[in-house]
Protein backbone atom coordinates (compact mmCIF):
# COMPACT_ATOMS: atom_id res chain seq x y z
CA UNK A 1 0.00 0.00 0.00
CA UNK A 2 1.32 3.51 -0.94
CA UNK A 3 1.89 6.04 1.96
CA UNK A 4 -0.73 6.60 3.91
CA UNK A 5 -1.97 10.16 4.89
CA UNK A 6 -3.41 11.39 7.99
CA UNK A 7 -6.15 13.88 8.57
CA UNK A 8 -7.30 15.54 11.30
CA UNK A 9 -10.54 17.14 11.83
CA UNK A 10 -10.25 20.67 14.18
CA UNK A 11 -13.27 22.38 12.76
CA UNK A 12 -16.68 22.49 13.90
CA UNK A 13 -18.44 24.86 16.75
CA UNK A 14 -17.81 23.22 19.88
CA UNK A 15 -21.00 23.99 21.20
CA UNK A 16 -21.31 21.45 23.74
CA UNK A 17 -18.26 22.72 25.45
CA UNK A 18 -19.27 26.53 25.63
CA UNK A 19 -18.07 29.09 27.41
CA UNK A 20 -14.70 27.78 26.60
CA UNK A 21 -15.01 27.22 23.16
CA UNK A 22 -16.81 31.01 22.96
CA UNK A 23 -13.05 31.86 22.97
CA UNK A 24 -11.20 28.71 22.11
CA UNK A 25 -10.64 25.60 20.09
CA UNK A 26 -12.52 22.63 21.56
CA UNK A 27 -9.24 20.65 20.34
CA UNK A 28 -7.08 23.12 22.71
CA UNK A 29 -8.49 22.03 25.69
CA UNK A 30 -6.04 20.68 27.77
CA UNK A 31 -5.79 17.05 29.14
CA UNK A 32 -3.26 16.19 31.59
CA UNK A 33 -1.77 19.62 30.63
CA UNK A 34 -1.68 18.75 27.24
CA UNK A 35 -4.35 19.96 24.10
CA UNK A 36 -6.80 17.12 22.97
CA UNK A 37 -5.84 17.70 19.50
CA UNK A 38 -1.99 16.38 20.42
CA UNK A 39 -2.83 12.92 21.37
CA UNK A 40 -4.43 12.55 18.10
CA UNK A 41 -1.28 13.83 16.13
CA UNK A 42 0.89 12.00 18.24
CA UNK A 43 -0.97 8.69 17.56
CA UNK A 44 -0.80 9.18 13.62
CA UNK A 45 2.58 9.86 13.97
CA UNK A 46 3.74 6.84 15.82
CA UNK A 47 1.43 4.87 13.22
CA UNK A 48 4.03 5.60 11.14
CA UNK A 49 2.09 8.61 9.33
CA UNK A 50 4.23 11.27 8.14
CA UNK A 51 1.85 13.66 6.49
CA UNK A 52 -1.19 15.20 7.97
CA UNK A 53 -3.50 17.49 7.26
CA UNK A 54 -5.43 19.16 9.69
CA UNK A 55 -8.83 20.68 9.00
CA UNK A 56 -9.60 24.26 10.76
CA UNK A 57 -12.64 26.88 11.05
CA UNK A 58 -12.05 30.05 10.15
CA UNK A 59 -12.88 31.17 14.11
CA UNK A 60 -10.22 29.09 15.81
CA UNK A 61 -7.68 27.97 13.11
CA UNK A 62 -5.31 30.65 14.09
CA UNK A 63 -4.59 29.09 17.66
CA UNK A 64 -4.29 25.73 16.22
CA UNK A 65 -1.72 26.82 13.46
CA UNK A 66 0.00 28.52 16.50
CA UNK A 67 -0.26 25.52 18.87
CA UNK A 68 0.57 22.43 15.97
CA UNK A 69 2.67 24.42 14.08
CA UNK A 70 4.70 22.76 10.90
CA UNK A 71 4.68 19.82 13.04
CA UNK A 72 8.26 19.26 13.59
CA UNK A 73 7.21 18.98 17.08
CA UNK A 74 5.79 15.71 16.21
CA UNK A 75 8.08 14.50 13.74
CA UNK A 76 5.02 14.63 11.39
CA UNK A 77 4.59 17.99 8.11
CA UNK A 78 1.25 19.57 8.81
CA UNK A 79 -0.69 21.03 6.32
CA UNK A 80 -3.99 23.17 7.12
CA UNK A 81 -7.08 23.01 5.50
CA UNK A 82 -9.67 25.60 6.28
CA UNK A 83 -13.00 24.56 5.64
CA UNK A 84 -15.50 27.74 5.43
CA UNK A 85 -18.43 26.23 7.36
CA UNK A 86 -19.04 23.22 9.64
CA UNK A 87 -21.01 21.25 6.66
CA UNK A 88 -20.34 17.56 8.75
CA UNK A 89 -17.55 15.17 8.64
CA UNK A 90 -17.91 14.06 4.75
CA UNK A 91 -17.95 17.36 3.94
CA UNK A 92 -14.47 17.96 5.55
CA UNK A 93 -13.37 14.93 3.68
CA UNK A 94 -14.32 16.71 0.42
CA UNK A 95 -12.61 20.14 1.41
CA UNK A 96 -9.23 17.94 1.66
CA UNK A 97 -9.63 16.30 -1.27
CA UNK A 98 -6.81 18.19 -2.96
CA UNK A 99 -4.46 17.37 0.02
CA UNK A 100 -5.67 13.96 0.11
CA UNK A 101 -5.49 12.88 -3.59
CA UNK A 102 -5.65 9.42 -4.05
CA UNK A 103 -3.99 8.24 -1.14
CA UNK A 104 -5.47 6.02 1.34
CA UNK A 105 -5.71 8.33 4.21
CA UNK A 106 -6.68 7.74 8.02
CA UNK A 107 -8.91 10.48 9.50
CA UNK A 108 -9.07 11.13 13.36
CA UNK A 109 -11.44 13.82 15.19
CA UNK A 110 -9.65 16.11 16.63
CA UNK A 111 -11.28 15.92 19.93
CA UNK A 112 -11.22 11.86 20.37
CA UNK A 113 -8.37 10.37 22.51
CA UNK A 114 -7.53 6.51 22.46
CA UNK A 115 -5.38 4.65 25.25
CA UNK A 116 -3.64 2.47 22.98
CA UNK A 117 -3.12 4.74 20.36
CA UNK A 118 -3.63 3.07 16.71
CA UNK A 119 -0.92 1.87 15.25
CA UNK A 120 -2.12 -2.03 14.86
CA UNK A 121 -5.46 -1.13 13.79
CA UNK A 122 -3.68 1.37 10.97
CA UNK A 123 -1.58 -1.99 10.44
CA UNK A 124 -4.81 -3.81 9.66
CA UNK A 125 -5.89 -1.35 7.20
CA UNK A 126 -2.28 -1.18 5.52
CA UNK A 127 -2.36 -5.44 5.21
CA UNK A 128 -6.09 -5.58 4.22
CA UNK A 129 -6.50 -2.84 2.06
CA UNK A 130 -10.47 -2.53 2.48
CA UNK A 131 -12.50 1.01 0.82
CA UNK A 132 -13.61 2.00 4.53
CA UNK A 133 -12.04 0.20 7.99
CA UNK A 134 -14.50 1.58 11.14
CA UNK A 135 -13.38 1.18 14.90
CA UNK A 136 -16.21 0.24 17.16
CA UNK A 137 -16.81 0.04 20.78
CA UNK A 138 -19.22 -0.82 23.01
CA UNK A 139 -20.87 2.23 25.10
CA UNK A 140 -23.57 2.32 27.26
CA UNK A 141 -25.18 5.32 25.37
CA UNK A 142 -25.37 4.71 21.82
CA UNK A 143 -27.66 6.71 20.87
CA UNK A 144 -25.02 9.57 21.23
CA UNK A 145 -22.72 8.06 18.73
CA UNK A 146 -22.68 6.82 15.40
CA UNK A 147 -23.93 3.41 15.48
CA UNK A 148 -23.13 -0.48 14.07
CA UNK A 149 -24.80 -3.08 12.96
CA UNK A 150 -23.09 -6.02 12.39
CA UNK A 151 -23.70 -9.77 10.75
CA UNK A 152 -20.73 -11.36 12.01
CA UNK A 153 -17.69 -9.54 11.00
CA UNK A 154 -19.63 -7.89 8.22
CA UNK A 155 -20.97 -4.29 8.57
CA UNK A 156 -24.51 -4.02 7.49
CA UNK A 157 -25.70 -0.78 9.08
CA UNK A 158 -24.55 2.85 10.17
CA UNK A 159 -26.96 5.40 11.80
CA UNK A 160 -25.75 8.42 13.16
CA UNK A 161 -27.39 9.14 16.62
CA UNK A 162 -30.70 6.75 16.56
CA UNK A 163 -33.12 6.99 18.95
CA UNK A 164 -33.25 3.44 19.09
CA UNK A 165 -29.72 1.89 18.43
CA UNK A 166 -29.55 -1.25 16.82
CA UNK A 167 -26.70 -2.19 18.91
CA UNK A 168 -24.25 -0.92 21.71
CA UNK A 169 -21.41 -0.75 19.22
CA UNK A 170 -20.38 2.89 18.74
CA UNK A 171 -18.18 4.23 16.07
CA UNK A 172 -14.86 5.66 17.45
CA UNK A 173 -14.06 8.35 15.79
CA UNK A 174 -11.12 7.12 13.79
CA UNK A 175 -11.64 6.11 10.23
CA UNK A 176 -9.55 4.70 7.71
CA UNK A 177 -10.48 5.21 4.03
CA UNK A 178 -9.34 4.75 0.18
CA UNK A 179 -10.29 6.78 -2.25
CA UNK A 180 -13.59 5.25 -3.31
CA UNK A 181 -14.81 7.49 -0.15
CA UNK A 182 -15.20 10.86 -1.89
CA UNK A 183 -17.52 9.20 -4.42
CA UNK A 184 -19.80 8.51 -1.82
CA UNK A 185 -19.10 11.86 0.25
CA UNK A 186 -20.39 13.24 -3.14
CA UNK A 187 -23.64 11.01 -3.30
CA UNK A 188 -25.09 11.22 -0.33
CA UNK A 189 -27.35 14.45 1.17
CA UNK A 190 -27.44 16.29 4.16
CA UNK A 191 -28.70 14.97 7.25
CA UNK A 192 -31.30 16.27 9.78
CA UNK A 193 -28.82 17.96 11.04
CA UNK A 194 -28.28 19.68 7.72
CA UNK A 195 -24.40 18.17 8.13
CA UNK A 196 -23.24 15.99 5.14
CA UNK A 197 -22.70 12.79 7.56
CA UNK A 198 -19.76 10.67 7.53
CA UNK A 199 -21.58 7.33 9.00
CA UNK A 200 -23.82 8.11 5.33
CA UNK A 201 -21.10 7.87 3.31
CA UNK A 202 -19.89 4.50 4.36
CA UNK A 203 -23.61 3.55 4.25
CA UNK A 204 -23.22 4.56 0.75
CA UNK A 205 -20.21 2.41 0.27
CA UNK A 206 -21.58 -0.26 1.61
CA UNK A 207 -24.36 -0.30 0.14
CA UNK A 208 -22.58 -0.12 -3.65
CA UNK A 209 -20.88 -3.52 -2.93
CA UNK A 210 -17.17 -1.58 -1.43
CA UNK A 211 -15.49 -3.71 1.16
CA UNK A 212 -16.17 -1.96 4.66
CA UNK A 213 -14.50 -3.38 7.50
CA UNK A 214 -14.50 -2.63 11.32
CA UNK A 215 -12.34 -3.90 14.48
CA UNK A 216 -12.92 -3.38 17.81
CA UNK A 217 -10.91 -0.92 19.89
CA UNK A 218 -8.94 -2.29 23.39
CA UNK A 219 -8.74 0.18 25.59
CA UNK A 220 -10.30 2.96 26.62
CA UNK A 221 -11.70 5.65 24.07
CA UNK A 222 -13.24 9.12 25.04
CA UNK A 223 -14.69 11.39 22.77
CA UNK A 224 -14.21 14.82 24.63
CA UNK A 225 -17.29 16.80 23.11
CA UNK A 226 -19.25 16.92 27.04
CA UNK A 227 -17.54 18.33 29.82
CA UNK A 228 -17.88 15.13 31.92
CA UNK A 229 -16.05 13.42 29.18
CA UNK A 230 -13.42 15.72 29.37
CA UNK A 231 -13.05 15.57 32.78
CA UNK A 232 -13.44 11.76 32.78
CA UNK A 233 -10.51 11.82 29.78
CA UNK A 234 -8.45 13.71 32.34
CA UNK A 235 -9.20 11.56 34.95
CA UNK A 236 -7.80 8.34 32.66
CA UNK A 237 -4.82 9.87 31.58
CA UNK A 238 -4.04 10.82 34.67
CA UNK A 239 -4.02 7.03 35.93
CA UNK A 240 -1.26 6.18 33.68
CA UNK A 241 1.48 9.29 34.77
CA UNK A 242 4.77 8.47 36.94
CA UNK A 243 5.83 10.67 39.73
CA UNK A 244 8.19 13.53 39.09
CA UNK A 245 8.51 16.69 41.11
CA UNK A 246 10.74 19.96 39.43
CA UNK A 247 8.82 22.47 41.29
CA UNK A 248 9.71 24.02 44.61
CA UNK A 249 8.14 22.58 47.60
CA UNK A 250 7.74 25.03 51.22
CA UNK A 251 5.92 22.95 54.18
CA UNK A 252 4.09 21.11 51.34
CA UNK A 253 3.45 17.28 50.92
CA UNK A 254 2.92 15.48 48.02
CA UNK A 255 1.73 11.97 47.52
CA UNK A 256 1.44 9.53 45.27
CA UNK A 257 1.60 10.12 41.33
CA UNK A 258 1.98 14.07 40.73
CA UNK A 259 3.71 15.89 37.95
CA UNK A 260 4.91 18.98 39.86
CA UNK A 261 6.30 21.06 36.46
CA UNK A 262 9.71 23.32 36.84
CA UNK A 263 8.98 26.72 38.19
CA UNK A 264 6.00 25.62 40.29
CA UNK A 265 5.71 26.40 43.94
CA UNK A 266 4.15 24.32 46.48
CA UNK A 267 3.53 26.67 49.88
CA UNK A 268 1.41 24.68 52.98
CA UNK A 269 -0.36 22.84 50.83
CA UNK A 270 -1.05 18.66 49.97
CA UNK A 271 -1.45 17.45 46.91
CA UNK A 272 -3.02 14.38 46.65
CA UNK A 273 -1.99 12.44 43.21
CA UNK A 274 -2.51 11.54 40.54
CA UNK A 275 -2.76 15.17 39.65
CA UNK A 276 -0.31 17.47 37.43
CA UNK A 277 0.87 20.96 38.29
CA UNK A 278 1.96 22.85 35.62
CA UNK A 279 4.86 25.71 35.82
CA UNK A 280 4.66 28.94 37.17
CA UNK A 281 1.95 28.36 38.96
CA UNK A 282 1.62 28.59 42.89
CA UNK A 283 -0.47 26.65 45.34
CA UNK A 284 -0.63 27.81 49.01
CA UNK A 285 -3.13 26.98 52.06
CA UNK A 286 -4.49 24.70 49.38
CA UNK A 287 -5.55 20.89 49.02
CA UNK A 288 -5.38 19.48 45.37
CA UNK A 289 -7.31 16.27 45.20
CA UNK A 290 -6.85 13.43 42.89
CA UNK A 291 -7.83 13.75 38.83
CA UNK A 292 -6.54 17.49 39.09
CA UNK A 293 -4.66 19.46 36.19
CA UNK A 294 -3.66 22.56 37.11
CA UNK A 295 -1.92 24.03 33.98
CA UNK A 296 0.83 26.78 33.62
CA UNK A 297 0.68 30.20 35.76
CA UNK A 298 -2.70 29.12 38.14
CA UNK A 299 -2.93 30.70 41.24
CA UNK A 300 -4.60 28.78 43.79
CA UNK A 301 -4.58 29.73 47.59
CA UNK A 302 -6.88 28.72 50.53
CA UNK A 303 -8.80 26.37 48.79
CA UNK A 304 -9.52 22.58 48.07
CA UNK A 305 -9.87 21.56 44.50
CA UNK A 306 -10.32 18.17 43.18
CA UNK A 307 -11.55 15.77 40.11
CA UNK A 308 -10.90 18.96 37.52
CA UNK A 309 -9.62 21.35 35.07
CA UNK A 310 -7.92 24.29 35.83
CA UNK A 311 -6.44 26.07 32.42
CA UNK A 312 -3.76 28.58 32.48
CA UNK A 313 -3.80 31.92 34.13
CA UNK A 314 -6.54 31.23 36.05
CA UNK A 315 -7.13 31.59 40.01
CA UNK A 316 -8.95 30.37 43.22
CA UNK A 317 -8.76 31.81 45.84
CA UNK A 318 -10.58 31.49 49.64
CA UNK A 319 -13.15 28.97 48.70
CA UNK A 320 -15.78 28.11 51.28
CA UNK A 321 -16.78 25.10 49.69
CA UNK A 322 -14.48 22.28 47.39
CA UNK A 323 -14.28 22.91 43.87
CA UNK A 324 -14.54 19.45 42.12
CA UNK A 325 -15.71 18.11 38.74
CA UNK A 326 -15.15 21.61 37.07
CA UNK A 327 -13.16 23.04 34.18
CA UNK A 328 -12.18 26.90 34.33
CA UNK A 329 -11.16 28.88 31.59
CA UNK A 330 -8.22 30.69 30.73
CA UNK A 331 -7.59 33.49 33.20
CA UNK A 332 -10.54 32.68 34.97
CA UNK A 333 -11.21 33.97 38.68
CA UNK A 334 -12.70 32.20 41.11
CA UNK A 335 -12.60 34.03 44.63
CA UNK A 336 -14.65 34.79 47.91
CA UNK A 337 -15.12 38.29 48.89
CA UNK A 338 -14.01 40.22 51.98
CA UNK A 339 -16.66 41.71 54.71
CA UNK A 340 -20.15 41.95 54.89
CA UNK A 341 -22.64 41.60 52.98
CA UNK A 342 -22.18 38.16 51.94
CA UNK A 343 -23.02 38.35 48.17
CA UNK A 344 -21.83 36.76 45.00
CA UNK A 345 -20.32 38.97 42.76
CA UNK A 346 -20.07 37.76 39.73
CA UNK A 347 -18.80 38.18 35.76
CA UNK A 348 -19.87 35.11 33.89
CA UNK A 349 -19.67 34.74 30.43
CA UNK A 350 -22.69 33.43 28.12
CA UNK A 351 -23.48 29.64 28.47
CA UNK A 352 -21.36 29.34 32.11
CA UNK A 353 -22.36 26.55 34.89
CA UNK A 354 -21.98 27.47 38.55
CA UNK A 355 -23.14 25.95 41.15
CA UNK A 356 -22.52 27.32 44.37
CA UNK A 357 -23.18 25.73 47.66
O1 LIG B 1 -16.70 10.86 18.48
C1 LIG B 1 -17.29 9.87 17.67
C2 LIG B 1 -18.49 10.37 16.92
O2 LIG B 1 -18.06 11.50 16.14
C3 LIG B 1 -19.09 9.29 16.02
O3 LIG B 1 -19.64 8.23 16.81
C4 LIG B 1 -20.18 9.87 15.13
O4 LIG B 1 -20.64 8.90 14.24
C5 LIG B 1 -19.62 11.06 14.34
O5 LIG B 1 -20.63 11.67 13.55
C6 LIG B 1 -19.02 12.10 15.30
O6 LIG B 1 -20.08 12.66 16.04
P1 LIG B 1 -20.06 14.10 16.75
O7 LIG B 1 -21.43 14.68 16.68
O8 LIG B 1 -19.47 13.92 18.12
O9 LIG B 1 -19.05 14.96 15.87
P2 LIG B 1 -18.63 16.45 16.12
O10 LIG B 1 -19.61 17.38 15.48
O11 LIG B 1 -18.29 16.66 17.56
O12 LIG B 1 -17.28 16.57 15.27
C7 LIG B 1 -16.17 15.76 15.53
C8 LIG B 1 -14.89 16.53 15.24
O13 LIG B 1 -14.81 16.97 13.88
C9 LIG B 1 -14.70 17.78 16.09
O14 LIG B 1 -13.32 17.86 16.48
C10 LIG B 1 -15.05 18.92 15.17
C11 LIG B 1 -14.69 18.39 13.82
N1 LIG B 1 -15.55 18.87 12.71
C12 LIG B 1 -16.88 18.63 12.77
C13 LIG B 1 -17.72 19.01 11.73
C14 LIG B 1 -19.21 18.73 11.81
C15 LIG B 1 -14.99 19.48 11.60
O15 LIG B 1 -13.74 19.70 11.55
N2 LIG B 1 -15.81 19.87 10.58
C16 LIG B 1 -17.15 19.65 10.59
O16 LIG B 1 -17.84 20.03 9.61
Amino acid sequence: MEQLKGLILSGGKGTRLRPITHTSAKQLVPVANKPVLFYGIESLAAAGIKEVGIIIAPETGGEIREAAGDGSQFGVAITYIEQDEPRGLAHAVLTAEPFLGDSPFVMYLGDNLLRDGISDLVDAFRESEPDALILLTQVPDPSEFGVAELDGERVVRLVEKPKDPPSDLALVGVYMFGPAVFDAARAIDPSWRDELEITDAIQWLIDSGKRVESRLVRGWWKDTGHLEDMLEANRLVLEDIERRIDGELVDSRVEGRVVVEQGARLERSLIRGPAVIGSGSTIADSYIGPYTSIAPKVTVSGSEIEHSILLSGSRVTDLAARMEASLLGRNATLARGDGLPKTLRLIVGDNSEIAIP
